[in-house]
């Protein structure tokens, strides 16, 4: 924990990652096997919880694995920035392309997670309301409609279905829409751009693997054509205003003028791709929890009371978001590490959500499970905008669900997307019986 009275002396070494562990927790593969991931994140938090990494083609960055850490780094926002440096983990190569391309700059969007304050409060704050409970559980009426029509499509699958791909991938995308104000008939091509921004970029002609600039070339030609797609739905929402958040935030002023236009089609952009990767990631991931311990579903359909811990729990086990980095912008000392300004940290939300210190038995999925102060939505000024939504769309969704099923079990093999960003499930085949 962030500690300034207790300085180390100069001669206080480093603690330092073994090499194999540190390109464990890097790899996006080891994301797809929960016996390669957790056993690896586990050993840090019990040998090295805050120790210096290094991956070759990887500037060296802090790997920081347990919960308080995790905790304390992310609501110290003075000292730990977010629009300084990349958010997330990205290879020399690439962060090379991004400087490049962004004018000498690794802030590669002018959305809130790249801001510090006080930018970051004043863009917040656009915002912040329509996402807070009180507002978003008015939605709930219009978001059971939307549940209720996924789960009676599901059905129509009459007895075997992906769980992922025709059913969880499309309700938090259908409900985001509609709070932005994007119409259905778009959604797919919204859907597509989400998934290339996050997805690697295609291979080259000869086969060969991606390179990391060509990823860092593929993300900004995908938020390109994004902004190209909000740029008209924008200025129709400037000539006509409706309920949604389009038209709050492009007829917004920001100390008397109009909000600036990158901003604004980043602001839209990152609604758009934050609010539903992520939610199927934990509602698939809830699911497989499910599945692979039967009584935690028996006891939600008998008890729908349980529903939201399940959903915390769902968020907890399957965190959809691997890792964000901060980077210190001066020297300071965090759990006896002397940590220097400009050095960037890795926080493993993974990590902290089993730390044995706050959760018996992390690994276990159990809807009963409390005190759920996870930290998959982070901490802190930047803690998810959306938490409130997304947990409202998981609950409504299975309360619908639930009393609609009898039994459901696993057809086929869980397939998981190799990420240390972003995601989860990207299939997981599923037989049930209709109650
Ligand atoms: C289960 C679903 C979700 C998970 C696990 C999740 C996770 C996260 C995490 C880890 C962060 C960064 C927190 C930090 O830096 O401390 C974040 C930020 C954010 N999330 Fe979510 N999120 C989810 C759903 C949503 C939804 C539905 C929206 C819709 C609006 C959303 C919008 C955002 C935005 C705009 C930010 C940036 C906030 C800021 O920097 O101030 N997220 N989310």
């Amino acid at each position: 924990m962030l500690d300034t009275a207790e300085t180390p002396g100069n001669d206080v070494q480093d603690a330092i990652v073994p090499a194999d562990v540190a390109a464990t927790v890097v790899a996006p593969k080891s994301y797809v096997d929960d016996t390669v991931i957790y056993p690896a994140l586990a050993w840090l938090r019990d040998n090295v919880p805050l120790g210096k990494a290094s991956v070759p083609g990887y500037d060296r960055f802090w790997l920081v694995t347990r919960y308080a850490d995790v905790m304390a780094i992310s609501r110290n926002a003075k000292v730990f920035i977010n629009g300084d440096n990349n958010l997330v983990l990205n290879t020399q190569a690439g962060d090379a392309y991004l400087r490049q391309a962004n004018g000498g700059k690794l802030r590669s969007m002018n959305s809130l997670a790249f801001m510090d304050r006080p930018e970051h409060a004043v863009y917040r704050s656009l915002t912040a309301t329509s996402f807070m409970p009180g507002r978003i559980r008015k939605l709930e009426e219009s978001i059971r409609e939307i549940a209720r029509a996924s789960v009676t499509e599901m059905l129509a699958h009459e007895g075997e279905f992906d769980f992922v791909r025709d059913f969880a991938m499309h309700y938090p995308l259908r409900v985001i829409s509609s709070m932005l104000g994007v119409p259905q008939e778009d959604e797919a091509h919204t859907l597509s751009l989400t998934q290339r921004l996050f997805g690697a970029p295609p291979p080259s002609p000869d086969g060969a693997a991606p390179t990391m600039d060509a990823a860092a070339r593929h993300w900004r030609d995908t938020l390109e054509e994004f902004h190209a797609y909000f740029r008209e739905l924008s200025k129709a929402r400037r000539r006509e205003p409706r309920d949604d958040l389009i038209s709050l935030i492009a007829n917004t002023k920001i100390e008397g003028e109009d909000i600036r236009e990158d901003y604004e089609l980043d602001y839209y952009v990152a609604i758009a791709t934050a609010g539903h990767d992520t939610t199927t990631s934990s509602t698939a991931g809830g699911m497989l929890g499910m599945l692979k311990a039967p009584a935690q579903f028996a006891a939600l359909k008998a008890d729908p009371s349980l529903t939201e811990g399940f959903v915390d729990e769902a968020i907890r086990w399957s965190v959809p978001i691997k890792h964000f980095m901060r980077t210190a912008n001066e020297d300071v000392v965090v759990s006896g590490q002397k940590i220097h300004a400009g050095d960037r940290l890795f926080l493993s939300y993974p990590s902290a959500n089993r730390d044995a210190d706050v959760y018996a038995d992390g690994d276990a999925f159990d809807i009963r499970r409390s005190p759920n102060q996870h930290l998959s939505f982070g901490n802190g000024p930047h803690m998810c905008l959306g938490q409130h939504l997304a947990k409202l769309d998981m609950r409504v969704l299975f309360e619908e669900l639930m009393p609609r099923v009898a039994s459901i079990e696993l057809a086929g093999e869980p397939e998981h997307t190799e990420t240390n960003f972003i995601g989860g499930l990207h299939s997981l085949p599923v037989r049930f019986k209709a109650a």
